[in-house]
């Protein structure tokens, strides 16, 4: 069976969290796409040879995390050849056997267009840039200016620019646990798995 569950969203609305949750609920493979930008954005050099000779020992770096990373992946996101260079592998990770969940911002609208369930995951400034700083500590403040610069770039640039698709189910986690996100994204995915098997 294929099933591709896309899970978009600005920095820190929960959609890691929801992503792991639900994949693990329904035994589904899954991608964290931030995760090959942040690899590209750390590894110096020409990004754009970088993101088409990405390794796996790339993607383990235990640096990817970093708010530093998270700017440098956002820098690198805006190049047209970096986001050519890292479609195939994320559409092939979508046609998984047995289900796949992928999180990052383009997934529903440009990588996954014809996924079964599209969710975008969104939380307001504060509380994310809060939920960042419980993570990676540092300066709340510059947490924040941090998470406002990286959205306005990621929604703004020309190039699969971060948006919910128009047939996207709307998550707002900003006054919700954790367990209750999940809960929410579970039960979205749970009709449409239901519908798919009938
Ligand atoms: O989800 P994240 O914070 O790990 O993503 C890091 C950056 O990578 C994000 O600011 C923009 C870029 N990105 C992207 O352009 N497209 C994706 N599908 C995922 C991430």
């Amino acid at each position: 069976m294929q099933f591709t569950v896309a899970i978009d969203g600005p920095a820190a609305a929960g959609k890691g969290t929801i992503s792991k949750a639900v994949a693990a609920r329904f035994g589904f493979a899954h991608l964290d796409t931030g995760a090959l930008y942040r690899a590209v954005g750390v590894k110096g050099g020409d990004p754009i040879e970088a993101a088409k000779t990405l390794s796996p020992e790339d993607l383990a770096r235990d640096d990817l995390r970093s708010l530093e990373a998270g700017q440098a992946a956002s820098k690198v996101a805006v190049i047209p050849e970096v986001r050519a260079a890292l479609l195939a592998f994320q559409r092939d990770f979508a046609r998984a056997e047995g289900g796949a969940v992928l999180d990052g911002r383009d997934i529903g609208t440009v990588i996954c267009p014809d996924a079964d369930v599209k969710l975008f995951v969104t939380a307001s400034a504060e509380v994310r840039a809060k939920r960042r700083h419980l993570e990676i500590g540092g300066d709340y403040d510059e947490v924040l200016r941090a998470v406002i610069e990286r959205d306005a770039r990621d929604a703004g640039r020309a190039d699969a620019p971060m948006r919910a698709a128009e047939d996207a189910v709307l998550i707002d986690t900003s006054a919700m646990s954790i367990d209750e996100a999940v809960a929410e994204a579970a039960a979205v995915i749970a009709k449409k798995l239901d519908v798919v098997a009938r």
